[in-house]
Formats: C-alpha cells, structure tokens, sequence
C-alpha cells in the first residue's frame, strides 16, 4: 500500500521543527540576510533542541531521525530562512561520508564530537577547477608512512570559517582520473587556513569559504573507505544529501507561495483584491501544484534511501524539480507584488535570491540532468551499501 500519511511522532517533529523556524529563525532572517551576519546564536539554539545532526546514530548520541524525517525539519527550516538552514544542516553533509566509509571508532569520535559538543562540520569537495567535474580536483595526499600528508585549496564550502574538522576529498593517484581519488577526515589545526568567506547574492546567513590544506597530516586511519575509491563516496553521499535539499527548496518555494497568496488577498486593483483576477488565480495555483510535487518528489527520494535502496535517479529529480521550482516560484512571487516585489521592504525579494543556489549548490540543475540522462539510457547496476562499507 502507499500511504504518504505522516505518524504522530513525525507530525510532532515537524510542528516542533515548523515552531523553531517560526519563533527563532524567521524573526532575525531578513536582519541576517542584509549583513550577511553568522547566526551562531540560532545554530546553538537549533541544537540544544535537538534540530541539528538529525541523521547521526543514537549509539553515538545523536536522534537517529530517518531521512523522511530529516525531510520534514529541512522543509521548516529552511521555510524560516534557507541560509540559516544550510547553516544548521551542513553537519549531516560532512557527517554522510563518515556513515558510509567510517570504522565503528572513527564513527564513534566524529559523530560524538557533533552530538556532545556544538561544533560544525564540512564537505570539502569542489575546487576552483573542479566543480560539476569532480575528477578534475588538484588536492593531493600523499601516503607518509602511517600518514597522509595534504595539499590543496577547496572553494563554496559552506561552514569552512567555522569547521573544527573537515570531509576531505584528495588525489592519491594523479594519474587515475575518477579512480584516482580518497576521502579523508581531516580536524583543524594550524595547517588549515580560512583564505576567502564568499560574498553572496543569497542565503546570505550562511557561511562559505574557501580552505587551504598546507602540508595538513591526516593518520591513516581517518582515510573514508577504500584509498582511491572516493569518488563513488563522494557520489553516495550525494545521493543520501540531495532530497534534504529538494526539501530545503520546497520550504523556500512554500514561503513565497504563502507571501503571494496573502498578498493578493489584500493588493487591491481593478476594485477587487488581485486575487480575483484570473491571471493571478493562476499563478497561484501552479505554484501550489509545484509546491506540492516538489515535496512528494523529496519524500520519495528519501523513503528509497530509509528502505535501503539506490536512489540516484530520484533524487536527481527531486533535487531538480524543486531546485528549479524554488526559482519559478519566487520569482512568480515577485511577479504577483508587482514592483513591490522588486523592493527589499517586501519579503519575496530575499526568496528569490536565496533560491537561486539551489539550482547550483550539490549539483547544478544540469547535472541532475545528466545524472537523470545517464540513468535512464545506461542503467547502472549498483547496489546500495551497507554502512561503513563504502
Ligand atoms: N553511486 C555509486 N557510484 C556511482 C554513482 C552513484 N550515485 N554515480 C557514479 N558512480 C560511479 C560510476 O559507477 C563509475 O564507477 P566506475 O569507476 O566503476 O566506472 C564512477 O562512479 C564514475 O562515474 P561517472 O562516469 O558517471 O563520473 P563522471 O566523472 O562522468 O561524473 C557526475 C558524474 C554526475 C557529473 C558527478 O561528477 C557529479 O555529480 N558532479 C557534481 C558534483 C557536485 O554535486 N558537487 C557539489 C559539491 S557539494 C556542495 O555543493 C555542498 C556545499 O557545501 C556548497
């Protein structure tokens, strides 16, 4: 039977997520945005109630949620602010990776270190050169007896000013293309530095820099998975990480959906509020429709991964879909304010800035498009993993 019926538990989780957003989030967001403020204090609040690290085992002291679950908080949360969102979420970016190519003892230290302390966590993946194209990065690590020795720069990562410790993405076989690159675990120390925090056009609250490794010594240990099988991480984590992302879009999209349909109850023209005027009823109701779709697509993409099954494909589409909903329909949000819209007085204007990332941060709209292509011409055969055995 399909049911997308919610249980209590997950109805109480999203009321409490929808509360955090509404109480704490949404209050400070437009304040946050214009300054680019870091909202450390909302970050520490999200995880004292528990609102951070959703996915991280209850062995190691975190909730433990499914990822239908983490769905339903990054929908709220990012309805409250996407940029304070992606703030509170990039732990369980970082985190993927170690869930999936950790030994037990490295699980153990790295999720602990997330849920007994207030500390942040980030992917380092793209590079100046190496962005859609992951097998292009020029990162090395370099085998030193029962060490890693690393070398290199990583841009957009979100969190980096703030990390105690980092997911690492390395060549450790230059000359092997895809098949040529390792994850590490990487903690902060003098060797790392902070070279650029991004100055953005949305999601503003959010941090995003660029971080240098400089002879940075990783021990073996905290190598993810296989060595030279980090690209197929990389690519699982993503999997796991992009319908948490097609629900962050939704929430923006959600947003702007309800500033339009109020204010087009109050905007009167013509007479009568633009709300009875068909053209407007219109775009109302595609955002509606898209609104929803977004969310059943991110659902879906979830449910597959909490059954244990591959979900490339969906979410892809889900990432997509709602990555280039959250564009139309802020921008549709716009639309309906008329030049108000245009007008930081008015909040639809921030929407429309923060969605614009979604269509490019963990993969652009195209290469969902690609990913979506290639799955549907060339099926490919891959199993989904059991954890820590990347
Ligand atoms: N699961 C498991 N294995 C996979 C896989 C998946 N989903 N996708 C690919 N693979 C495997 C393939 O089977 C293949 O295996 P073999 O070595 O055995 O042949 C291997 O990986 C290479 O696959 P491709 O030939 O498809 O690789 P490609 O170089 O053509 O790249 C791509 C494919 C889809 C374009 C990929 O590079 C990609 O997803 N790029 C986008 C990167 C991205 O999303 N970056 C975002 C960074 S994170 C971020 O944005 C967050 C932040 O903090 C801002």
């Amino acid at each position: 039977m399909i049911d997308f019926t919610l249980t209590d538990e997950q109805k109480n989780l999203r009321e409490m997520a929808h509360d955090f957003a509404e109480k704490e989030i949404r209050p400070v967001a437009w304040e946050y945005d214009k300054d680019g403020t870091w909202p450390q204090d909302v970050i520490d609040k999200a995880w004292e109630v528990g609102l951070m690290n959703t996915h991280a085992p209850e062995e190691f002291g975190g909730p433990g949620l499914s990822f239908m679950d983490g769905t339903l908080v990054e929908e709220e949360l990012s309805w409250g602010c996407s940029g304070i969102a992606t703030s509170i979420g990039a732990n369980g970016l970082a985190a993927a990776p170690v869930a999936l190519g950790g030994s037990h003892e490295v699980q153990k230290e790295y999720f602990t270190s997330l849920t007994e302390r207030k500390t942040l966590a980030s992917f380092c993946l793209t590079e100046p050169d190496a962005g859609s194209d992951v097998s292009g990065m020029r990162t090395r690590a370099v085998k030193n007896g029962d060490k890693y020795v690393i070398n290199g720069s990583k841009c957009f990562i979100t969190n980096g000013t703030y990390a105690d410790w980092y997911t690492v993405y390395a060549k450790t076989d230059p000359d092997a293309g895809h098949r040529g690159i390792s994850a590490f675990l990487v903690r902060r120390d003098d060797t790392v530095t902070v070279d650029k925090k991004e100055d953005k056009m949305g999601q503003r609250a959010s941090n995003t820099a660029t971080i240098t490794f400089n002879d940075t010594e990783v021990d073996a240990r905290y190598l993810l998975g296989e060595e030279n099988k980090g690209f197929k991480l990389a690519m699982m984590t993503l999997d796991r990480t992009r319908p948490g992302v097609a629900a962050m879009a939704t929430g923006i999209a959600r947003a702007a959906f309800e500033f339009a349909t109020e204010y087009s109850k109050e905007r009167v023209q013509f007479g009568v509020p633009i709300a009875m005027h068909q053209a407007i009823q219109f775009m109302i109701a595609d955002m509606a429709t898209k609104v929803h779709l977004s969310r059943l697509a991110a659902w879906n993409s979830a449910v597959l991964l909490d059954q244990g099954k591959r979900n490339t494909i969906e979410s892809s589409h889900a990432k997509r879909f709602a990555a280039d909903t959250a564009m139309e329909v802020t921008t549709d949000a716009v639309q309906v304010y008329g030049g108000y819209g245009f007008i930081k007085d008015y909040p639809v204007e921030k929407l429309m800035r923060d969605a614009k990332i979604m269509q490019l941060y963990e993969g652009t709209s195209q290469i969902q498009r690609l990913v979506i292509a290639r799955e549907t011409l060339l099926p490919r055969r891959v199993e989904a993993p059991a954890a820590a055995t990347a």
